[in-house]
């Protein structure tokens, strides 16, 4: 039995009606972690317990961004990642940063600036304070989050926005230079998205996330790993070659993986839930066992655990009004086939 049969197997179980728990398969336990949204957070309860309950990691999701952290220009807001993060450490959850450098999610005073010289030191104070504040307790961090271009193919290798336009290429070596000096010990993810089906915008991307790493490691600037966002479409195809392929290399540059912010766009599959589910899940699950055959991810993380407070309702509509259900729980939370998917692949 090969290890794609053995998962095969799994979700043919899946499809049958009831979830059947399903062992994980030997030797390939990863730690499940979940991007946590404030206001469910302080508001359902049930998301509290389905945490301490179902997760290894909590992943603050929009509490570290500077639009929350920064939204006045001379003082900082930690009161909502402090309650994530004292919840998380009270519940001995390992914590994921999201992140230090983006070119969405800034305050409108930040996207103003236009010195390069106060630019970088408005970064410089940032990640002192922030990576400095939660030196010792925030294991992973996403220092820069983003920043290859969404088309390199027409666009060049860099994301525009305010740190690529008025920094240059060198926020990326500047960010992880700092982020390593405020906590030495604290792991150094580069994160992206778009990273996983097989056009070749894609595999620019693959390229271009490549070039930053060795530019970072030909400088000594240490970087531990890159974070694969994987808001998958489920209509498209994972492709295989061209992201193991990806990963061989990082590998080869002594990098480590992490699945950072999984979820399923169902935008273009039927509408009849139970098909739906089985779909989300089956195209989860092609993803997973492609990463797990080249390497074991240091975390499998979803971008929230219920469909009911996910991103992809407003960013990824249906054409026919239906709810989307691209997490591993439903508005009830009921466990759906994608966290049986998820468990298989986790501890
Ligand atoms: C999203 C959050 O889920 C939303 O709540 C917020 O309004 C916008 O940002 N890629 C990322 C995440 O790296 O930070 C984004 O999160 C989703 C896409």
């Amino acid at each position: 039995l090969t290890r794609r049969s053995v998962l095969r197997l799994g979700v043919a179980s899946v499809g049958n009606a009831m979830l059947t728990p399903i062992p994980a398969v030997a030797g390939m336990a990863t730690p499940y972690g979940a991007a946590v949204h404030l206001h469910p957070f302080r508001n359902d309860p049930n998301l509290k317990r389905h945490l301490v309950e179902h997760t290894d990691v909590v992943v603050p999701m929009n509490a570290l961004k500077w639009a929350s952290l920064r939204y006045e220009k001379r003082r900082f807001d930690f009161s909502g990642a402090d309650e994530i993060i004292e919840f998380a450490e009270k519940n001995k959850k390992t914590i994921h940063g999201h992140a230090l450098l983006w070119y969405h999610a800034n305050p409108a005073w930040l996207d103003a600036v236009r010195s390069p010289v106060e630019l970088e030191n408005l970064l410089a104070d940032h990640i002192e304070k922030v990576v400095g504040r939660y030196a010792g307790r925030i294991k992973s961090w996403d220092v820069v989050n983003e920043v290859v271009a969404h088309d390199p193919v027409s666009q060049g290798l860099w994301r525009g926005g305010v740190w690529y336009d008025v920094l240059g290429p060198r926020h990326v070596e500047i960010a992880f230079r700092l982020a390593a000096q405020a906590d030495p010990k604290t792991l150094l993810f580069i994160n992206d998205y778009d990273l996983e089906d097989d056009s070749l915008r894609t595999l620019k991307r693959q390229q271009a996330i490549l070039s930053i790493v060795r530019n970072l490691q030909d400088k000594n600037i240490p970087i531990y790993g890159v974070g694969l966002q994987a808001h998958l479409y489920a209509e498209r195809q994972i492709g295989i070659r061209n992201l193991q392929k990806f990963l061989k290399s990082l590998k080869a540059m002594g990098l480590v993986v992490s699945i950072t912010e999984l979820d399923v766009i169902d935008w273009k599959l039927p509408r009849n839930i139970m098909e739906r589910d089985r779909l989300v899940a089956a195209k989860a699950e092609e993803f997973l066992d492609t990463v797990h055959e080249v390497v074991k991810p240091q975390m499998i993380t979803s971008w929230g655990m219920n469909d009911a407070y996910s991103w992809i309702q407003e960013v990824f509509p249906r054409d026919d009004g239906a709810m989307p259900r691209p997490l591993p729980f439903d508005v009830n939370w009921k466990a759906k086939p994608l966290f049986e998917t998820i468990r298989r692949f986790s501890s």
